[in-house]
């Protein structure tokens, strides 16, 4: 049953709200589990389809799994297969970094190639160029990576842009690899951090400083109790949704450092932001102030709310301009805002052009990713009438009680089945 969200826009959102733990930390954290056999207690584990992938991802290929609270699970047992199902890959990208662990406790990986989405091209050029560097063999064959090794060595790498994904899967091989390893060019994302922190908390030995990952390898890895770090995006959408319909909005268990480009940009498009060691509030002051954004690798603009920042600039005061400089084609979400009256274009070199307007109105649009989803939704809370946002499933993949959460801001929202 395909299912879409009715949004009756126009209500000022006003209120608080718990964010839940990051997809994009708890999916490495998931991955890593494979690198030991002993028991591991994950907490604050959103509930997402996404994370259910990665769950189902590393129970196929041998660790027992199960939930012993709502946002908690223990996996453990050893690694039997070093076969990754085509399935669970072409599902989502992320089940790729099942590739290092694999690789590091079997000696050998057939994880399929992740291909293109809706986003743009997401080659894995940079995780393999890596690899290589530590001693991997890498075959293709009939659409999928086979990775041998059959003793990890380390070596210093350099990656040519700091991948989010290369350098978690580098530093999952790196901990496996007896001796010094160090990772130039490496991305500072916080997910980056937690991934670090929880392969300590496992017993590696490494140490952050910027771009540089420095690992000790060839640790034993034990049992581990670890913390998922909370959403820094899905905080940062519930302040622009907040922003887009002149409200006040409190995210709470979320750190302000994490998510400073935003509130910067924030301030200066007028908006009231304030700052706790760990909530946000943000409170309109009428219309914003136009901006220029452009999203790049952390301590850049996120991408994330490359999107969800352009709803809000839609009804902004005069012209901006956001500029895509991480994916190649993430532009979903333009045409749709087209449909609801936004004025805004998009050029050839990812640049997108807005003329603020004072209001947009209801329609029917099409999410066609996860971000662009919540950029639709952040529309139609702000739009006059009624909105119909179709593309569930891409919303469920990375927002955690979407619905409810709005709700209790003071939104009408509802969640519908495609025919009727
Ligand atoms: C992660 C996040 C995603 C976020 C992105 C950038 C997860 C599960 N997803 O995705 O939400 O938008 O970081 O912050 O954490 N690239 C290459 N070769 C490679 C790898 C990447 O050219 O081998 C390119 C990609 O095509 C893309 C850019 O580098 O244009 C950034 O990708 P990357 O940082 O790897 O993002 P992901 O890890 O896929």
């Amino acid at each position: 049953m395909t299912e879409k969200l009715t949004i009756r826009g126009g209500k000022t959102l006003e209120g608080k709200i718990e964010i839940a733990g990051a997809k994009n930390s708890a999916l490495p954290l998931i991955a890593a589990t494979l690198l030991t056999e002993k028991e591991v207690y994950l907490e604050n584990v959103p509930r997402l389809d996404d994370v259910q992938t990665m769950l189902n991802m590393v129970r196929e290929l041998g660790k027992d799994v199960t939930a012993t609270g709502p946002d908690t699970v223990r996996i453990t047992g050893a690694v039997s297969s070093n076969q990754a199902p085509a399935e669970l890959v072409r599902k989502m990208r992320a089940s790729f970094l099942v590739l290092a662990p694999l690789l590091g406790k079997t000696g050998r990986a057939e994880v399929p190639l992740p291909g293109g989405c809706n986003i743009g091209t997401r080659p894995v050029n940079l995780h393999l160029q890596g690899l290589k560097r530590l001693g991997v063999e890498i075959n293709q064959d009939d659409g999928r990576i086979i990775a041998r090794a059959n003793n990890l060595r380390s070596n210093d790498i350099f990656l040519d842009y700091p991948s989010v994904g290369a350098t978690e899967q580098l530093l999952m091989a790196a901990v496996c690899a007896k001796g010094k390893t160090t990772i130039y060019n490496g991305a500072q994302e916080p997910e980056i951090r937690d991934l670090a922190l929880f392969l300590t908390e496992l017993g590696a030995d490494l140490s952050l400083k910027g771009s540089v990952l420095t690992v000790n390898g060839g640790s034993e890895f034990g049992k581990g109790n670890y913390k998922v770090l909370s959403d820094r995006i899905a905080a940062g959408t519930y302040m622009l949704a907040g922003v887009a319909t002149g409200g006040k909005v409190k995210v709470e268990s979320v750190d302000p450092s994490s998510i400073k480009p935003l509130s910067l940009k924030l301030r200066k498009a007028g908006v009231k932001v304030e700052e706790n060691e760990r909530s946000i509030q943000i409170e309109s002051q009428g219309r914003p102030d136009n901006l220029e954004v452009i999203t790049l690798p952390f301590p850049g603009f996120p991408t994330d709310l490359q999107a969800p920042i352009t709803s809000v600039l839609t009804l902004a005061k005069g012209k901006s301009v956001v500029k895509e400089t991480v994916f190649d084609s993430r532009f979903g979400h333009v045409a749709e805002l087209s449909k609801m009256g936004a004025d805004i274009s998009v050029t050839n070199s990812n640049t997108v052009f807005i003329e603020g307007k004072n209001k947009l109105r209801g329609t029917e649009v099409e999410a066609t990713d996860i971000r662009a989803g919540a950029s639709l939704v952040i529309a139609g809370l702000a739009a006059e009438g009624k909105t119909e946002v179709s593309g569930m499933k891409h919303l469920d993949r990375g927002y955690s009680e979407l619905q409810s959460h709005l709700e209790s801001l003071g939104a009408t929202i509802e969640r519908v089945s495609e025919n009727g």
